[in-house]
This record gives structure tokens, C-alpha cells and sequence, in this order.
């Protein structure tokens, strides 16, 4: 059975086949229109989302699929009432054909397939991983780049708990020649395991103090959200803002991208620039997730 739960599952070759079916489905969306129409896909979110709940429904939708769906799984499914992860998905593989999960449990997803009864895609879980993002994320890169490897890249925000980040930095850690600095307040610095990962896979790591520790001619700058939701106490605000007077300081081809939702660390004077691309980052979710539908449901 076909699950996405993590960005280890994917290799260079597993990779380009999701982002060539996701170029197809974006020129010619027409063609999928009814690739699912006999299918039935649960959302099912424990936590707040706006992008990916909605881009992953608009995508089932458009693929003919029809979707049953609770917003605030938390509080209105029985998980309110003690039912564990794998009892619901045993119930809801009843009724539906794939479920997409977003849990604040970092083994959510895991758990949910290990039910293997119908596919799980992880919509974010926890600190841990958002796998589709960083598979919308990786595909914004090539399609704005041209290229996945020989990449430069900063990673900002909150590397501690920002889970993008986390699944992000392991689809890179696949290409060649890969350089990423993280900029980060010392509170959210990215953990140990994953600089020990990233070398293990020959990349190099640089932590930063300061935007001049950055090289200028950096491709990519990877802003996050500090997950204040994730933690206990007040460790500040984020002191490492884009501004355009920040952004102007790189090359004109370092595109800026953010997962979103974004709190102060992306100033909106830099919204018009042409590399500030987080817009057009999110609207390629839906067509990312739209490939990732049709790949678990073998129907690619
Ligand atoms: N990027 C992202 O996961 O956004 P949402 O929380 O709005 O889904």
C-alpha cells in the first residue's frame, strides 16, 4: 500500500516522477478531471490549516473525487472521547478510500498506517515532518531554478519545531552538491540529529549569527514561522526579518520562499518583489497534492 509519511521514503528518481506528473496535471488539468470520480478521500485535521486543508480537498475535488472532512478533528470527532489513531482510520477506511491526517503527535501518520488498510498522507505531524510540503517546496525550487542540485540555501525561522524545515532539509540532503546555513535565534537552532544527517549525506551545514554570515549569492532563502504553539513559555520574537532593504542585500536570483502562514518574519514590502515566490509556492501545493492523490490511488 502506497502511504506519504515522510520525506525518507523518496529518492532522486521517486522524486522527479511526482514533480513531472505535477507539470502535467498543472498544463493540462482538464485530462484529470475524472480520474477519481469514483473515490472518496477523509480529511481529517486535528490542527488549524488553511493551505493544506484546502489544497488537498480542492485537489480530490478536482480529480472527481469527493471528500468527507472535519475541520477540528480534536474537538468534533471521537477522538475527543479517547478513540485512538488507529481505531478511527480502521472505521474511516469504511467509508473512505485515502485519508490525509494532520495531527500534533509527531508518529500520527505512522501510526495511521500502520492500520494498512487504506493510504495516509501526512498533512503535518507535530514537530516532526510535513512531508507534502516539503515536496511542494522542492518543486517550486525546480521549477523556478531549473535545477535541484548545486543548490545554496538559508533556512530561517524556528528550525527547532518548524517541521517543514525538518522535511525540507531531508529531500535536499538527496541532490549533489548541496551547501545550507541556518539563521535562527540560538532558542530554535536546528537539532543535532538532523546536522548530523545532513553531513552524513555529504552537506554542508554552516550555522549563522547574522544575515552578513550569508553568502550574497544565495539561491534560496527558506523563511519559517516560529511555532509558538509548540512550546511553553515566551522566547521572543523572530529578529531575523526580510525586508526589502534585507532582501535587496542578496543576489537578484535568490528567491525567497515561505511555507506560510507568515507572522511578522516576511515584511510585506517585499511581496511585490519577482523573487519573493510564497504565493505561488502555496498554489503549487494543489497541484503537488493532486499527484500524490493519484499516486496513492494507483491511478498516476
Ligand atoms: N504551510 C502549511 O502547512 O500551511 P497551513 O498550516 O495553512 O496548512
Amino acid at each position: 500500500m502506497k502511504h506519504v509519511l515522510s520525506s525518507d521514503q523518496y529518492t532522486k528518481e521517486s522524486l522527479k516522477e511526482i514533480f513531472d506528473l505535477t507539470d502535467k496535471i498543472k498544463n493540462n488539468p482538464k485530462k484529470y478531471a475524472n480520474k477519481l470520480d469514483d473515490k472518496i478521500i477523509a480529511i481529517m485535521f486535528y490542527e488549524p490549516s488553511t493551505r493544506t486543508r484546502l489544497s488537498f480537498e480542492t485537489a480530490a475535488l478536482k480529480l472527481g473525487a469527493k471528500i468527507i472532512t472535519t475541520e477540528n478533528a480534536g474537538e468534533f470527532s471521537s477522538a475527543a472521547k479517547g478513540e485512538t489513531i488507529q481505531d478511527t482510520v480502521k472505521v474511516i477506511a469504511g467509508y473512505a478510500d485515502a485519508m490525509v491526517i494532520r495531527h500534533k503527535s509527531d508518529t500520527s501518520a505512522i501510526e495511521a498506517a500502520s492500520v494498512q488498510k487504506i493510504p495516509i498522507l501526512n498533512a503535518g505531524a507535530g514537530k516532526g515532518e510535513h512531508p507534502t510540503q516539503a515536496l511542494l517546496d522542492l518543486y517550486t525550487i525546480r521549477s523556478k531554478k531549473g535545477r535541484l542540485d548545486n543548490l545554496k540555501v538559508a533556512i530561517l525561522g524556528d528550525l527547532l519545531y518548524g517541521r517543514t524545515i525538518h522535511s525540507l532539509i531531508k529531500l535536499l540532503s538527496l541532490y549533489e552538491n548541496i551547501e545550507i546555513y541556518g539563521l535562527s535565534k540560538e532558542v530554535f537552532a536546528l537539532p543535532q540529529e538532523y546536522i548530523d544527517m545532513l553531513e552524513s549525506k555529504g552537506v554542508k551545514y554552516t550555522k549563522c549569527n547574522s544575515f552578513d554570515e550569508l553568502p550574497k549569492d544565495l539561491d534560496i532563502i527558506y523563511h519559517t514561522r516560529i511555532q509558538a504553539e509548540r512550546f511553553e513559555g515566551d522566547y521572543g520574537k523572530e529578529e531575523f526579518i526580510i525586508n526589502k532593504e534585507v532582501l535587496d542585500t542578496f543576489s537578484k536570483d535568490t528567491i525567497l520562499l515561505h511555507p506560510l502562514p507568515r507572522v511578522i518574519e516576511i515584511a510585506t514590502d517585499v511581496d511585490d518583489d519577482p523573487r519573493a515566490c510564497y504565493f505561488e509556492q502555496a498554489h503549487n501545493g494543489l497541484f503537488v497534492r493532486m499527484a500524490l492523490l493519484l499516486q496513492v490511488l494507483d491511478r498516476a
